[in-house]
């Protein structure tokens, strides 16, 4: 295999290519941020960094929101990317399974079991769901499939399929119970369980005050 960090940076290369544009929250920065998180909270759990980093790197590249192929093209192009970069099958193997359970497929949908490196690259996707840029990107994402960001008149529904939760037309204020009060709770490295705690007072937060300028009380 070639230098470590000559092959994340033409990982990196790619990776950056393919998200050039996106303004759903899926942009290069995300991936940036997850690539950050992941690589701290490997080192304080002992995961293998490059693992993590390669994951962390192209986590969403396949996903359902972005690319419009089967799973099994999906694979092919994660391997295409990784092998064009020099990364040889004993990091692609694993990388690929790490990939293909990151993402939150809804309130009722069990996780897959990860190893530790896995583990790290899905908790690190979901504490940047959380907090501040968690809020941002909810409505950035709302906003760009036209929802409401609220109405009172629509109760938030708990996902029990996938495709009940993909099919979601809801306004972004639902996604919350949805989804992100419902992450800390569905993290698994300790390190992440302790940074959620913040992110997830300050959601809570921003609830209550958003429901209090709603009724007009401050
Ligand atoms: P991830 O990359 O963490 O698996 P998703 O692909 O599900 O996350 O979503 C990307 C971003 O868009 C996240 O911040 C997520 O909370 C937000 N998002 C996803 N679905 C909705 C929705 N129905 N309403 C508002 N925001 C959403
Ligand atoms: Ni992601």
């Amino acid at each position: 295999m070639n230098d470590l960090k000559e092959v994340v940076a033409k990982v990196e290369e790619e990776v950056k290519k393919r998200f050039d544009g996106e303004g759903t929250g899926h942009d290069w920065w995300h991936i940036d941020r997850v690539r950050r998180l992941s690589v701290n909270i490997a080192k304080e759990e002992g995961a293998d960094l490059f693992v993590v980093e390669l994951a962390a790197l192209l986590h969403d590249v396949t996903d359902h929101k972005l690319f419009q192929g089967t799973p099994e093209e999906g694979r092919g192009l994660l391997l295409q990317i990784m092998a064009e970069a020099g990364c040889d099958d004993l990091v692609a193997e694993p990388v690929l399974g790490i990939v293909d359970g990151v993402s939150y497929k809804g309130a009722g949908v069990e996780d897959i079991p990860l190893p530790i490196e896995g583990q790290v690259v899905r908790d690190a996707d979901r504490l940047d769901a959380m907090g501040a840029i968690g809020i941002a990107r909810a409505f950035a994402f709302g906003g760009s499939r036209h929802r409401l960001l609220y109405d009172p008149t629509h109760p938030p529904v708990f996902h029990s399929s996938f495709a009940h939760y993909r099919q979601s037309q809801a306004p972004t204020i639902n996604h919350f119970y949805e989804k992100l009060l419902l992450l800390k709770d569905r993290l698994q490295t300790p390190t992440a369980q302790k940074m959620a705690l913040h992110r997830h007072q300050f959601m809570e937060q921003f609830l209550n005050e958003f429901y209090a300028e709603w009724e007009g009380e401050r």
